[in-house]
C-alpha cells in the first residue's frame, strides 16, 4: 500500500494552475465564453457553486446561526439613487483613469508605471481623470437622468437603508449587526487576475452596529473573529497579514481600516477588509432622507446614532485563497498507478463540494454496480454532497475526485459481495485505504465528516 512520504511537487502554485483546474474538473469557467468572454465575468459549475456555498454557509454558521445579535437581510441590487449620494459613491467612487494615444486603450493609473503604454509599447498615457465605478442603469421607459439607477457597489448600503426596518421590527438592543450576502458591481478598468478582480462579484458584509464608547472593544472582537473564519474555510494562518491602512489611503468613510491580505498566486493581496464606519453611513441616510435613524437608549434615556463596524470579504476572492491554498502536486511515483504526479485539492471537509463519491469496483458487473447504487443512495439521503462515479477505471476515478477535493472514495469490490459485507474506504490525502462494514458506514462518516 502506498506510504505517505509523497511531497508536494509544485511549491509554487501559479495562477495558470488553478484556472486550468477549474475549467477542467467544472469549478469556474470564463462568462459568455463562446462568444469570446466578457472581462471580468465567470461563471460556475456544479462544484464551483457547491464551494462557493459551502464558504458562505461557513461565514454564516460563524457570523449569524452561533450568535444571537446578527441579523441577515436580503436588500435589492437595485436601490433609490439617492442611497449612493448620500454614501459618497456618486461623488466619489472612482478609480485614476488614463488612455494610450496610439492604441486608446484605458488603464488604471495607479496599476502602471512609467508614462508608456504596457500593451501597444509605442504609445504615451495621456491625463489622469477620474473614471466612477457604479454601473448605471434605467428604470421605467423614461430614458433621462430622473430614471437612472446603479447597479450596487457594494451590499452595505443594502443593510444601513434598512437599519429602521430592523430597529422597528426586531427591537434589537446595542450591540447588534446586520449581514447580507449578495451580488455588487463595479465596472472595473481592469479586470484581471481570474476571479480576483471581476465586475460582477458576490460580497459578505456585517454592518455591526455600536455604542461609539465601545469601537476599540468590538473592533478587536470582530478582527480576531473575522481571521477565525478565515481558518474555518482552511485558509492558511501563515498567509494571512492583517495589515493597518494609513490615513491617505483609507476610503472615504473609514476612520481605521485593517485589511486582511493574502499570499495569493498573484502575491500578496486585499482578501477582505475590516472597517469602522463611525456615524458616517447613518448620518448621511438621515441627512438625505430626512428619516430620523437614531437608536434610543432604554437605560440612559438618551438618542444616538449608532457608530458602525464592517468586515467585509468577497466570495470569489475566498474561493481563490481556497483553491490556492488547497491545490497540491504530488509525487506518488511509489504509488506504482502509472502516475508520478498527482493533483489533488486537500480542502477542509466543510467546504468539499462533493464529501463521499460511491463505485462499483468495475460498471459492467450488475452484481457491484447495484449494491454500490444502494449505498449511494443511503449515504446521499444522509450526506446529501454523495456522487456516484463509475466513468473510466477505478485509478481515473481517484485522480478526478482528488481534483475535486472529494476528501473519501467508497468502492465497492468482490470481497463486498462474496465475503465480508464491507466495502473500500480511500482517504484522499493519505490514499490509504480502509475496511468498513456497509452498515457502519453512515457511523464512520458522520465522525469523520462531524455531521
Ligand atoms: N463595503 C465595503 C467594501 O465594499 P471593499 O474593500 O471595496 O469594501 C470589500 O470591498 C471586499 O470585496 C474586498 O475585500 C474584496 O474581497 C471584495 N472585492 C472588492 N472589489 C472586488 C472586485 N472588483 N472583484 C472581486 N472582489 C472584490
Amino acid at each position: 500500500m502506498f506510504s505517505m512520504s509523497n511531497t508536494n511537487v509544485n511549491k509554487e502554485v501559479k495562477m495558470e494552475d488553478i484556472v486550468s483546474l477549474c475549467k477542467r474538473r467544472g469549478f469556474i469557467f470564463q462568462g459568455s465564453e463562446i462568444y469570446g468572454g466578457l472581462a471580468g465575468t465567470f461563471d460556475y459549475g456544479p462544484y464551483g457553486v457547491a464551494l462557493k456555498r459551502n464558504i458562505e454557509n461557513a461565514w454564516r454558521k460563524r457570523f449569524i446561526v452561533d450568535r444571537e445579535d446578527i441579523y441577515e437581510v436580503n436588500a435589492d441590487i437595485l436601490m433609490s439613487p439617492k442611497a449612493w449620494e448620500a454614501s459618497g459613491h456618486v461623488a466619489g467612487f472612482a478609480d485614476p483613469l488614463t488612455e494610450c494615444d496610439k492604441c486608446k486603450r484605458r488603464f488604471r493609473r495607479d496599476h502602471i508605471d512609467g508614462d508608456k503604454c504596457p500593451e501597444c509599447k509605442v504609445g504615451n498615457l495621456g491625463e489622469t481623470r477620474n473614471f466612477n465605478m457604479m454601473f448605471k442603469t434605467q428604470v421605467g421607459a423614461m430614458e433621462d437622468s430622473s430614471s437612472t439607477v446603479y447597479l450596487r457597489p457594494e451590499t452595505a448600503g443594502g443593510m444601513f437603508v434598512n437599519f429602521k426596518n430592523i430597529m422597528d421590527s426586531l427591537h434589537p438592543k446595542l450591540p447588534f449587526g446586520m449581514a447580507q450576502i449578495g451580488k455588487a458591481f463595479r465596472n472595473e478598468i481592469t479586470p484581471r487576475d481570474f476571479v480576483f478582480r471581476l465586475r460582477e462579484m458576490e460580497q459578505m458584509e456585517i454592518e455591526y452596529f455600536i455604542n461609539p464608547a465601545d469601537w476599540e472593544e468590538k473592533f478587536a472582537e470582530l478582527q480576531k473573529e473575522f481571521k477565525s473564519f478565515m481558518l474555518d474555510i482552511g485558509l492558511d494562518e501563515n498567509k494571512i497579514h492583517e495589515v493597518e491602512i494609513g490615513d491617505e489611503d483609507r476610503a472615504h468613510y473609514s476612520k481605521r481600516t485593517i485589511d486582511f491580505e493574502y499570499d495569493f498566486p498573484i502575491g500578496q493581496k486585499e482578501l477582505a477588509g475590516l472597517a469602522y464606519r463611525g456615524e458616517f453611513d447613518l448620518k448621511s441616510h438621515q441627512e438625505y432622507s430626512k428619516v430620523n435613524l437614531e437608536y434610543m437608549d432604554e437605560e440612559t434615556k438618551t438618542k444616538f446614532l449608532p457608530h458602525v463596524i464592517e468586515p467585509s470579504i468577497g466570495v470569489e476572492r475566498s474561493v481563490l485563497a481556497v483553491l490556492s491554498t488547497a491545490y497540491i502536486e504530488e509525487d506518488i511515483s511509489e504509488a506504482k498507478d502509472g502516475s508520478d504526479v498527482r493533483v489533488v485539492l486537500k480542502l477542509k471537509n466543510n467546504i468539499a463540494p462533493v464529501k463521499i463519491c460511491v463505485s462499483p469496483l468495475l460498471k459492467n458487473k450488475e452484481i457491484l454496480t447495484d449494491k454500490a447504487r444502494e449505498i449511494y443512495k443511503t449515504l446521499k439521503s444522509e450526506f446529501g454532497a454523495v456522487m456516484y462515479d463509475d466513468n473510466g477505471n477505478i485509478g481515473k476515478r481517484y485522480r478526478r475526485q482528488d481534483e475535486i477535493g472529494t476528501p473519501y472514495c467508497v468502492v465497492v469490490d468482490f470481497e463486498t459481495i462474496e465475503s465480508d459485507n464491507s466495502v473500500g474506504v480511500r482517504d484522499r490525502d493519505t490514499m490509504q485505504q480502509e475496511r468498513v462494514k456497509i452498515d457502519e458506514l453512515s457511523e464512520y462518516f458522520a465522525k469523520k465528516l462531524k455531521i
